[in-house]
């Protein structure tokens, strides 16, 4: 099994997504996207920014190496009566039966950074755009001291040592490595744009709800917890954890608002 898969499909991210989809709203707003646009949506989990960019006009595809969320994404965009979206399984590293120059615009956020062989996937995510299009990434940034950047920081200290020659995903966060990456994609560094945005992680309950659904349904996190309690420091890593999401939250009258900050990159393709 490809453990980049298992990683994902172990989980279920629909229960994060939730917390995600006023983000993924405004993120799609935000990406000039015209009617009949045709859009590809990188590791695009259940839509949150898919649907959102089918019901602005454009002609989406979603591609997600995890079979459980691209059935989520289906079902999503049946229930909303949209006919110009559709999710199929594939992986970033190798968008195979995919054309060259098929898309405007291929957007991934915080979903290509996941996969391995970054500069396959910097390759692949060119390869598919048409000259004049472009690409727009999310990438969670490492150091960062906001929610996502520090759940996965957190998290690896607890899991167990990646295998040797693994390219950690938060490199897509350092702009050296992103400028390389579309470089040796043939985008020079001059036509790959950077800028902060923000995230907001949005329930009606408290943060260790949040929390809660890291634990029991975000790969990382699980992975995170299983380790943790072979080692008899589930406790510890709980707690940690806790005091993340409680001091981050932003939200009042119990609810929970925890923004977080990413690396937002535009790669113009010639
Ligand atoms: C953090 S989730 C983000 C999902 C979605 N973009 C969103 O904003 O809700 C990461 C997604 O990337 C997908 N993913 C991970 N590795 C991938 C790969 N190699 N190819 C395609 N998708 C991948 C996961 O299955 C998951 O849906």
């Amino acid at each position: 099994m490809n453990p980049n898969k298992a990683l994902w499909e172990k989980g279920d991210f629909t229960r994060i997504a939730q917390s995600m989809r006023n983000s993924g709203e405004a993120l799609a707003a935000s990406l000039g996207i015209s009617n009949g646009m045709k859009v590809l949506d990188l590791g695009c989990g259940d839509g949150t920014t898919a649907l959102p960019e089918a019901k602005l006009g454009a002609d989406v595809l979603g591609i997600d190496i995890a079979s459980n969320l691209v059935a989520a994404g289906n079902k999503r965009a049946a229930e909303a009566g949209l006919s110009n979206i559709r999710f199929q399984e594939g992986d970033a590293s190798d968008l195979k039966g995919i054309a060259d120059n098929s898309f405007d615009l291929v957007v991934s956020i915080f979903g290509a950074m996941f996969a391995p062989r970054p500069f396959d996937v910097a390759r692949e995510m060119v390869r598919v755009t048409r000259p004049g299009g472009r690409v727009v990434m999310g990438n969670w940034i490492p150091g960062d001291p906001t929610l996502v950047a520090q759940v996965l920081r957190i998290s690896s200290a607890y899991a167990p040592p990646p295998p040797e020659g693994f390219i950690s995903p938060m490199t897509w966060g350092i702009e050296a490595n992103v400028v390389e990456r579309f470089g040796a994609a043939g985008i020079p560094a001059t036509n790959v744009a950077f800028q902060r945005d923000t995230y907001h992680f949005e329930i009606p309950g408290p943060p260790t709800e949040l929390l809660g659904a890291f634990r029991q349904f975000y790969g990382p996190t699980m992975n995170a917890f299983e380790a943790a309690e072979k080692a008899g420091r589930a406790e510890d890593l709980q707690q940690e954890l806790a005091e993340l999401f409680n001091s981050q939250n932003t939200g009042t009258d119990g609810s929970t608002l925890i923004p977080a900050t990413f690396l937002r990159v535009t790669a113009m393709v010639e």
